[in-house]
C-alpha cells in the first residue's frame, strides 16, 4: 500500500507516518508540530522513499473500471495514487504542502511516462480553496488532522467535486491505536461517520464503511488494521 511506510530496519510507519518507531508527541505543541509542513519536509528528506510506491487499496477498489475524467489527489505524497490514476486514463492534479514530496512525485510521474496527464500543486489544505475549479474525483488517502480537523478539510474537498462526481476519503480508524502501528497519532484518527458533518445530507449519496486489511505489524507478524472509508457521490 502506498500508505505503508518502507521498512527501515525497525517498525513500520502508518497513517500520518509516525509509526511505532516514530516520535510520540508529549505535548499539544509537539502534536501540532507533527502536522506542519517542516515536519513533513524533514520526514521526506530523511530518506529516498517513505511510501511503498503502490496505489492505495481503497482507491483501486473504488476507481477500477470507472470511466476516467479529471481527478484531484490531496496529500498526494510521493505520487503513487496520482500515477496509478493517470495510468487508468485520468487527468490528475496532485496537491501537497511538502515541496520535497511534490518534486519526488513529479519525477516518478516522468519515469512512469505519465507526466503529461499530471500536474502538481503546492498548497496547504487548511487554507486552500478550489475557487471555480471542479474535479470528477476528489481523493484523500491517509491525510489526518488533529482533533477533528479533517471535517473542515472534507468540507473544502466537497466544494471541489463536479456535479455527479465522487469524493473518496480514507483514513485510519481510531480502533487501530492498539495495533502498535498508529499509537502516536490517536488524536488524529477518524471513523468515516466522524466526517459526515462536512456534507449536506441532501446533496450527496454517502456510503461509510470500515474495511479491514492485513499488514505487517511492528514485529513483522501480520496485523489486521481498519480503514475508515467515506464514498460520497454528488447528486
Ligand atoms: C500520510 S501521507 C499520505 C500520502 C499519500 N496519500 C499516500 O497514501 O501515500 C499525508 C500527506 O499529506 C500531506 N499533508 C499533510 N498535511 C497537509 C496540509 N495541511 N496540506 C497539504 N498537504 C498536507 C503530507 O505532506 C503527506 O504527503
Amino acid at each position: 500500500m502506498s500508505d505503508q511506510e518502507q521498512q527501515s530496519g525497525h517498525g513500520h510507519g502508518h497513517g500520518h507516518g509516525h509509526g511505532s518507531s516514530g516520535p510520540q508527541p508529549e505535548s499539544e505543541e509537539e502534536l501540532q508540530a507533527l502536522f506542519e509542513q517542516p515536519s513533513w519536509e524533514e520526514r521526506y528528506a530523511s530518506k529516498p522513499a517513505v511510501w511503498s510506491g503502490n496505489p492505495n487499496p481503497q482507491l483501486v477498489a473504488e476507481v477500477t473500471g470507472v470511466a476516467p475524467g479529471r481527478a484531484l489527489d490531496i496529500g498526494s505524497g510521493e505520487g503513487a495514487d496520482v500515477i496509478w490514476l493517470a495510468q487508468q486514463g485520468w487527468r490528475v492534479t496532485g496537491l501537497d504542502f511538502s515541496r520535497v514530496a511534490l518534486e519526488r512525485a513529479a519525477a516518478h510521474a516522468e519515469e512512469a511516462g505519465v507526466a503529461a496527464a499530471t500536474e502538481w500543486r503546492h498548497a496547504d489544505l487548511r487554507t486552500w480553496s478550489p475557487g471555480e475549479e471542479r474535479w470528477d474525483l476528489v481523493t484523500s488517502q491517509f491525510m489526518h488532522q488533529p482533533h477533528g480537523g479533517m471535517v473542515g478539510i472534507v468540507r473544502t474537498l466537497a466544494e471541489a467535486v463536479a456535479p455527479g462526481g465522487t469524493l473518496l476519503v480514507v483514513g485510519h480508524h481510531p480502533g487501530d491505536v492498539d495495533t502498535g502501528l498508529r499509537w502516536s497519532i490517536g488524536q488524529a484518527l477518524f471513523t468515516p461517520d466522524d466526517l459526515l458533518p462536512a456534507l449536506h445530507a441532501d446533496a450527496w449519496d454517502v456510503v461509510t464503511e470500515v474495511r479491514e486489511r492485513t499488514v505487517p505489524g511492528p514485529d513483522g507478524d501480520p496485523v489486521v488494521v481498519r480503514d475508515s472509508v467515506l464514498v460520497a457521490r454528488a447528486r
